[in-house]
């Protein structure tokens, strides 16, 4: 039997593509895992109104972790003009079934690391060596929003905050409300999550990102908890920066930082923001990671123009594999594998047309194998 089981989720577009190159890599290593072909995607969608069918759930439960290429998601109305016409009218409502899976198996910690690989020529800066930790269940995403804002809401808030008193009398449709939730407990474990991080991989600080100063509540309850759980990690200096400012640092010194932790919100932000540093969506790539279970994916979408064309850098496919190998504890194979994409970009003679060249994301792939 195979060491593990991996649950192998191509979904739509150029996510098919990739995940041949995540492929060939594989084979060229003769990892010891067997990969389980699941449903994902559009045509789930659009056959049986639903995205991620109950089977994939069940499926991934009897996996070790996953690897997700890319979905293609449509706005509400647009989802349901394209169900077949069985379906239609039936209340099926489209949900992104990659959120899906972050909830159904708390994947709570969103990891993102951005290195600049010496030779590409999309870097911004040398020396680059980024990690964000996006806390991926609460914040503004949690969901609990008003419009128009209903008058027992209205009445509570006013009721009960000095500040409501300027909005009170406005009309329910004139106001909208999304709150930002924050709990203690999610907080604590993705700052600790990020200081563990910190200290497995020999980086010198955690900068904790938020806006303490305005957000006094939540913003102030990360900046806590960050300061308590330091006291833990005394190799590890806490440092902690504004939202706004953290943007100008990292187009100013981003070779300063190393482990970056914040909100889910502002965690989205930053962490497009240090991708674009590194090459951009051809080098993004993340791990949704829960207590027993994670999501390896690029962060590109499923850029429908380059379906089946095999044009764009698989890349970032690859370091989540990378991110995988350490994730099941095979820091070995991990390092190998950084090592060959690495010696290709250094190379620079294989490049995906971002990188201005005119190799396809096979040859990448088959260059990182015979580098392996
Ligand atoms: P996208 O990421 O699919 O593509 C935008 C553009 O970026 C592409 O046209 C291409 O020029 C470039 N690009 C993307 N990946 C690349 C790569 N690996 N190498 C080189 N260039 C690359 O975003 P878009 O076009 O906004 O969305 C397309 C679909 O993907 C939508 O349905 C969207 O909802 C979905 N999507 C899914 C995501 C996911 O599966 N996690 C994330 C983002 C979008
Ligand atoms: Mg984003």
């Amino acid at each position: 039997m195979a060491k593990y089981k991996i649950a192998w989720l191509p979904g739509d577009g150029i996510g098919k593509d990739v995940m041949d190159c995540a492929k060939i890599v594989l084979d060229t290593f003769k990892f010891n895992a067997e990969y389980i072909h699941c449903d994902i995607g559009w045509e789930f969608w659009c056959n049986e109104g639903d995205p991620l069918p109950k089977r994939t759930i069940e499926m991934l439960k009897t996996t070790d972790c996953a690897l997700f290429g890319a979905i293609t998601s449509k706005p509400k109305e647009e989802a349901a003009k394209e169900l077949t016409p069985e379906l239609q009218g039936k209340g099926y409502v489209y949900s992104s079934p990659i959120v899906r899976l972050r909830q159904e198996f708390n994947l709570r910690t969103n990891l993102r690391p951005c290195k600049a690989y010496p030779g590409n020529p999309l870097n911004y800066r040398e020396g680059i060596n980024l990690t964000v930790f996006r806390e991926n269940t609460e914040d503004l995403y949690s969901g609990v929003e008003f419009h128009p804002v209903p008058k027992a809401v209205m009445d509570v808030l006013n009721a009960n905050h000095p500040k409501m008193k300027r909005f009170a009398e406005l009309p329910p449709e004139d106001v909208a409300i999304s709150l930002r939730i924050v709990t203690r407990k999610a907080s604590q474990n993705i700052i600790r999550d990020a200081f563990e991080y910190a200290r497995k991989h020999g980086y010198k600080s955690v900068t904790v990102v938020e806006k303490p100063n305005v957000i006094r509540e939540t913003s102030g309850l990360m900046l806590r908890e960050a300061r308590k759980i330091a006291k833990d990690f005394p190799g590890t200096k806490l440092w902690e920066t504004n939202i706004d400012a953290m943007c100008m640092w990292l187009i100013k010194n981003p070779q300063d930082y190393s482990v970056l932790v914040t909100s889910n919100m502002f965690g989205d932000i930053i962490s497009d923001l240090c991708a674009q540093l590194v090459g951009g969506l051809g080098f993004a790539y993340s791990g949704n990671i829960g207590d027993n279970y994670a999501v390896f994916e690029p962060t590109h979408g499923s850029a429908p123009k380059y379906v089946g064309q095999y044009k764009v850098n698989p890349i970032a496919m690859l370091l989540s594999v990378k991110l995988m190998f350490d994730w099941l504890g095979e820091p070995e194979s991990a390092s190998r594998l950084e090592n060959a994409i690495a010696k290709v970009i250094k190379d620079g003679k294989v490049r995906t047309y971002d990188m201005g060249g005119n190799s396809t994301s096979l040859e990448v792939a088959e260059e990182v194998a015979r580098n392996l």
